[in-house]
């Protein structure tokens, strides 16, 4: 169906529409492509909006898009600044790398909790500060060769649309199986680099089954990729770990890196989530000088670098025990959400077949609902109509290159649930979800009893 207004003329006429349809040159708009538009994430939102979420957001349970909570009520976390000075230096223009203060702190802070004793460190040129984590992912795509960029299926919805933007990277998608939790081996690697592949782009903790690679497979994962392919290691759930009795601990590819300069790892995080401030558009890059210096300066065509003052704030918070104290605190508040909302979901008959380890996710997989919710279109569909957002798992097969169809997907029949949000909205959320189980099975009840009963 065209997404414009068609004359009378042409409603009246089948074979103009006809026409239409299938030339692209014939269309309002001639340089919009509007499928380049929106991410799944976007598509969810803007789907609970007919719903009435906009008029009513504090009536909604939004499960559905990647933010934590931002409040200063999390037991242990310091308060986010609610003011912040702005100096003279911060009305100019900042270097597209971001300030040295804020990228020294940056490399201090990853020698203090991943390289202690290990002679080669990070220095403030090991890093590059960015406006969030997309345009660092969009920076370092920039600057790569032509290559086969391996990524992984299910992962990170915004790598889709970004992985079809550069026409020098062959995206090449891996699919990880349901039967192992979508798990990156090091067997997997090993395969696509013997098939050629020079990059891999991971979320590690992953987005969104909550699943991460830690260590010893992580450092062998890095062995095996030094001098064969660069990995881009996108940890922004770093800080979400709960494999380590909440000791605020977090799993980093930057405790196995050897040479700073040398091993091809890009470490992507930020204050988005681990800091619980996705407003404040503060991230960095971390790697190797001569690649930080390339991701440096191609913000100076690409988004000109992030805004001076909010780095000048950031400075102070990524002082390494204070840094430590809140992942404490974060990583006890959230892995209580995370064990409530499980709990909820296990008291509804849902079967998860692991623990989420890591992030703030849930990947729950739908097949043992009754037919009408058992695919993540359909679930995500009757949430909306309780006010409910979650994500259809397929948003998060990415493929780039659309080779699949919808049905096909191996995502067809899951949904991501956030617990990011407040425990009042949680509660909220898990109460909706309870209620549109319970009407589907009955229904279903009620269906298979007219069956035996052989009533009308
Ligand atoms: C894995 C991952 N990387 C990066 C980002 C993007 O972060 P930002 O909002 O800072 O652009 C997200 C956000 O959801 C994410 O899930």
């Amino acid at each position: 169906m065209p997404r414009y207004q068609l004359s009378r003329l042409e409603q009246a006429s089948k074979v103009h529409r006809q026409f239409r349809e299938s030339h692209e040159g014939h269309r309002p708009h001639a340089g919009l492509e509007p499928t380049r538009a929106s991410t799944g994430v976007v598509w969810t939102t803007e789907r609970a909006y007919e719903h009435g979420f906009l008029d009513e957001p504090e009536a909604w349970a939004n499960l559905g898009q990647g933010a934590p909570e931002v409040d200063d009520d999390i037991a242990g976390c310091f308060p986010r600044p609610e003011q912040i000075d702005i100096s003279n230096q911060g009305r100019e223009y900042g270097p597209t790398a971001g300030i040295k203060p804020l990228r020294e702190a940056v490399a201090r802070l990853y020698n203090e909790h991943h390289r202690q004793g290990k002679e080669s460190q990070y220095t403030w040129e090991n890093v590059c500060i960015v406006p969030g984590g997309r345009a660092g992912l969009i920076r370092i795509a920039a600057v790569l060769g032509t290559c086969y960029l391996g990524f992984f299926i299910p992962d990170y919805t915004a790598y889709n649309e970004m992985l079809s933007l550069f026409k020098n990277i062959a995206a090449i998608p891996i699919p990880l199986g349901e039967h192992d939790k979508f798990h990156m081996s090091v067997d997997k690697i090993a395969e696509e680099i013997a098939r050629g592949m020079s990059v891999f782009l991971t979320s590690n903790p992953r987005n969104p089954t909550g699943q991460m690679v830690a260590n010893p497979e992580l450092a062998r994962i890095q062995d095996l990729c030094r001098d064969r392919a660069t990995l881009i290691m996108d940890e922004f759930y770093s800080g979400y770990n709960y494999t380590t009795d909440c000791d605020g601990s977090v799993v980093s590819a930057a405790a196995n890196v050897h040479d700073v300069d040398a091993d091809d790892v890009l470490i992507l995080d930020g204050l988005t989530k681990r800091f619980r401030l996705p407003g404040w558009r503060v991230a960095w890059v971390l790697g190797p000088k001569e690649f930080i210096q390339a991701i440096g300066s191609c913000g100076s065509y690409l988004d000109g670098g992030c805004n001076v003052p909010f780095q000048e704030a950031a400075v102070a918070m990524l002082d390494p025990p204070r840094v430590r104290n809140e992942m404490q605190a974060l990583q006890r508040h959230f892995k209580m959400k995370r064990d409530y909302v499980i709990g909820r979901l296990e008291a509804m008959g849902f079967k998860l077949r692991y623990k989420p380890t890591s992030t703030f996710y849930i990947w729950l997989d739908l097949s043992s609902l009754p037919e009408g919710i058992a695919d993540g279109l359909n679930f995500f569909q009757a949430c909306l109509e309780e006010k409910t957002i979650v994500v259809p798992g397929i948003f998060f097969d990415l493929n780039p290159s659309k080779r699949r169809d919808l049905f096909d997907s191996p995502c067809h029949h899951f949904v991501r649930v956030s617990y990011g949000p407040r425990m009042d909205v949680l509660e909220k959320g898990m109460d909706a979800i309870e209620r549109v189980v319970t009407r589907h099975r009955e229904g279903e009840g009620r269906k298979s009893g007219q069956a035996v009963d052989g009533e009308p």
